[in-house]
């Protein structure tokens, strides 16, 4: 087994890169640290590779990117991975932070890039749009939630966060509760990316970026029962579920088990556990003190305006979570309050 680290970047297929690196830089407020005719790379403005787009269809996965301990050995690592039954091979010119790295493919079918050593992106000196820390987690559908979290356990080393009953399983390679998540779908595809800002005001600060760039949220504000992120998401041009969240849950001591402590979380100690039906019993949301039986979202303020669109808000939530068709409805009704 190997021990990843952290989320380097994910590399997105794209018909338009250009009117995705707009996106990316005027909305998102990353920095475009190389553009080539067939790719584009964008960190976060505190340095960190975030996003890689590259020319095929619109909200693809293509690869994803994982640093393990820095000054590893990538022999030994491709050695680990053959234990398993792993082929892999070794690639250079990654990206403009990730010089070598040992690649592979997932079981579901994504090309994996391992690597150890990162060289941080300059700052563009750029302020513009969210600017998020980091890519905090990508969520993909796959069609053996199981297999794939085996894989990614006993080869990647990561442990289980969460599952809610058997079909979404929440997984975490650092003190966040989830770096990567998978939902079952007979489709194999991918389901959203997620950046982290600091907290609530930029949260807020997003929802009016986005307000000003003519982008709807799908869904949020909201606290998650599951991590207890505070999140809003929206789609970009090319239809990918981009989430904003902050707050999520950490575990900063492994050998402990259990989340750091928070005054919203259900249990004392919060430890991870199988949401199941109890998940959808009465909760008290954290922000405005009401309760609604919302499965995995507490609602925080539903747009006043967004009758019009709250008929595709919850096709989009049945879509995302399977949440029952009327939950988010009712939460919505009872989340009345305001960041
Ligand atoms: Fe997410």
């Amino acid at each position: 087994m190997i021990n990843v680290r952290r989320l380097g970047h994910a590399t997105l297929t794209t018909p338009d890169i250009d009117r995705q690196v707009a996106y990316y830089t005027e909305v998102v407020g990353l920095t475009l640290v190389e553009r080539s005719k067939d790719r584009a790379f964008l960190a976060c403005k505190v340095g960190l590779e975030a996003i890689a787009l590259e020319p095929g269809k619109g909200n693809a996965l293509s690869r994803i990117a994982f640093q393990v301990d820095p000054d590893s050995d990538l022999n030994e690592v491709a050695a680990a991975l053959a234990k398993h039954g792993v082929k892999t091979e070794r690639r250079s010119g990654i990206s403009p932070g990730v010089a070598e790295a040992v690649v592979f493919i997932d079981p579901k079918g994504t090309l994996v890039e391992i690597f150890a050593d990162y060289a941080f992106a300059k700052d563009d000196g750029r302020s513009e749009g969210i600017m998020p820390l980091k890519l905090g987690h990508v969520a993909y559908r796959v069609d053996d939630v199981q297999k794939t979290v085996n894989f990614y356990c006993d080869v990647l080393g990561f442990r289980v966060s969460d599952w809610r009953d058997n079909s979404f399983a929440f997984l975490r390679c650092n003190t966040d509760h989830h770096t990567v998540n998978f939902v079952y779908d007979a489709e194999p595809q991918l389901h959203h990316i997620a950046f982290e800002v600091k907290d609530w005001a930029e949260i807020q600060r997003a929802a009016e970026t986005l307000a000003r760039h003519d982008i709807h949220l799908v869904w949020g504000p909201g606290r998650h029962i599951i991590g207890h992120n505070i999140a809003i998401y929206h789609r970009n041009a090319d239809k990918v579920r981009v989430e904003f969240f902050c707050e999520m849950d950490q575990m900063k001591d492994e050998a402990l088990g259990y989340f750091d402590p928070r005054p919203w979380h259900q249990d004392r100690p919060q430890r991870p556990k199988v949401c199941g039906r109890k998940c959808g019993a009465r909760r008290r949301c954290a922000i405005t003190g009401a309760t609604a039986r919302s499965a995995s979202f507490a609602v925080i303020r539903p747009s006043s305006r967004a009758a019009p669109r709250r008929r595709r808000a919850r096709e989009d939530n049945r879509e995302s979570l399977h949440v029952p068709p009327d939950a988010v409805s009712r939460s919505a009704g009872r989340f009345r309050g305001s960041l």
